[in-house]
């Protein structure tokens, strides 16, 4: 073994090296010597790996799309890489002021509040704490343990903290085999916290979106369905009915996602149609219906404004075509099936169900069977046939949601309510004046 070959070795730290240097002290060195070697080569493996580990991580959060699954592959990589027995990520809920184990391996969840324990004094402080003997440290919260079981000795806790400084969330490791966790590991621990911080606010950030998208979408059909008390709820249930729907055709994720935005927004042009028409108990007359009528359209109208996310450009068109029809003959632009978005199909038939089943002032709720009698009728011309053969496979469920969703009716006693005894169908109810 030349020096040329050691100092090849230094500037490549990793198992090649080891393996070099059990040869060298094999080939008879002094003991001294190979002991010292022993203990450089095991340093330098430790700080590739570690390196490798730290670098693994981070490119994974690059692709993140689970955060769960991220955070839970940090805990066993980061419990693995420093030799401890276990790893807990604990999350902060800042509106219950609360830690909670988002991941805790080899146990289950824990929430306590902030400030109590180790754990919720580094949420507090925002300073790491590296203690070789937990139940020698005052701050130590024995609960958890004697719930489990288990008996916690070492532990180092390192705050994970936000772009802005805000502790986010807490990174512990348990139990170093072997001894306590030492100075080289809390760097190691600051380096993929600070990962996990970042995998952890980016997450955070995304939610906090989508709930303020979600709700505001969910307030515009509120506020639709609050101004008509027949049609009360009814947003809400379409989205649900055209959500059993879609799945019963297979649709998940984004898709599903869409149509359910679309559902829910169908019928928001209806905000701007006077109440004479939205509220009129009887038949409507040609000239009132054309009005009516104009809803659709005003949906895609008011919906132009708001920006969609890219993946959500087309719930304006879905939301507007829900009263088009297959033989062409719908509104508001007479398109015919081809030209005839398949989630606009759905929320058509999800429309109809729910205009059926609920009761409205012109009718009472009509039973599913007769419901399904109604839609069968106007299979084909009307209703798309792969629609409603979808539905007829997610019967057992939509009956269920009908169930469920019954509190959301409106109330029968309301002025102007249908009753059973008046259970014939309306013209309002037969295609295409179903009033939807
Ligand atoms: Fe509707
Ligand atoms: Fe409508």
């Amino acid at each position: 073994m030349t020096g040329h070959g050691k100092r090849e070795r230094r500037k490549r730290p990793d198992r090649r090296g080891a393996v070099a240097d059990r040869r060298a002290a094999a080939a008879g060195q002094p003991d001294a010597e190979r002991r010292q070697g022993e203990r450089r080569s095991h340093e330098r493996r430790s700080t590739g790996e570690k390196l490798d580990v730290i670098l693994d991580i981070t490119r994974q959060l690059m692709a993140v799309t689970d955060l769960d699954a991220l955070l839970h592959h940090m805990a066993e990589a980061t419990a693995g890489l420093l030799g401890a027995d276990r790893a807990t990520i604990y999350v902060i809920d800042r509106e219950r002021n609360e830690l909670w184990s988002r991941v805790a391996l080899g146990a289950g969840e824990i929430r306590f509040p902030i400030g109590r324990g180790i754990a919720g004094t580094v949420a507090l402080t925002g300073e790491t704490i590296n203690i070789p003997d937990a139940y020698a440290d005052p701050r130590w919260n024995p609960e958890p343990d004697r719930l489990s079981g288990y008996h916690t000795k070492s532990l180092l806790t390192f705050p994970m903290k936000g772009n802005d400084g805000r502790v986010l969330g807490v990174f512990q490791v348990v139990n170093k085999k072997g001894g306590h966790f030492t100075r080289s590991d809390e760097e190691t621990l600051a380096s993929l916290g600070a990962s996990a911080a970042v995998a952890v606010e980016n997450a955070q950030l995304i939610a906090e979106q989508k709930r303020l998208w979600q709700s505001l979408i969910e307030t515009l059909a509120i506020t639709v369905d609050a101004r008509d008390q027949q049609t009360a709820g009814h947003s809400q249930r379409v989205t649900r009915y055209a959500e059993v729907i879609g799945r019963s055709m297979g649709w998940t994720g984004k898709d599903l996602e869409k149509l359910q935005a679309a559902a829910l927004l169908h019928d928001y042009g209806k905000i701007a149609v006077r109440d004479q028409f939205l509220q009129k108990p009887g038949k409507l007359d040609e000239a009132e219906f054309e009005y009516m009528k104009a809803h659709a359209e005003k949906t895609a109208e008011f919906l132009a404004h708001l920006v969609f996310p890219l993946d959500m450009r087309e719930v304006p068109m879905i939301a507007s075509q829900h009263h088009e029809r297959m033989d062409g003959k719908g509104y508001p632009k007479g398109l015919n099936a081809d030209r005839i978005h398949i989630g606009a199909r759905i929320v058509a038939a999800a429309d109809i169900f729910d205009a059926l089943t609920a009761p409205r002032y012109y009718k009472p709720a009509y039973p599913v069977d007769k419901t399904m009698e109604l839609m069968k009728e106007m299979t084909g011309p009307h209703l798309d046939p792969r629609v409603m053969d979808a539905v007829k496979r997610a019967l057992p469920e939509l009956e269920r949601t009908v169930e469920q969703l019954k509190p959301t009716w409106p109330k029968p006693t309301e002025e102007g309510m249908g009753t059973i005894a008046e259970a014939a169908l309306s013209e309002r109810d037969a295609a295409p004046a179903t009033k939807t």
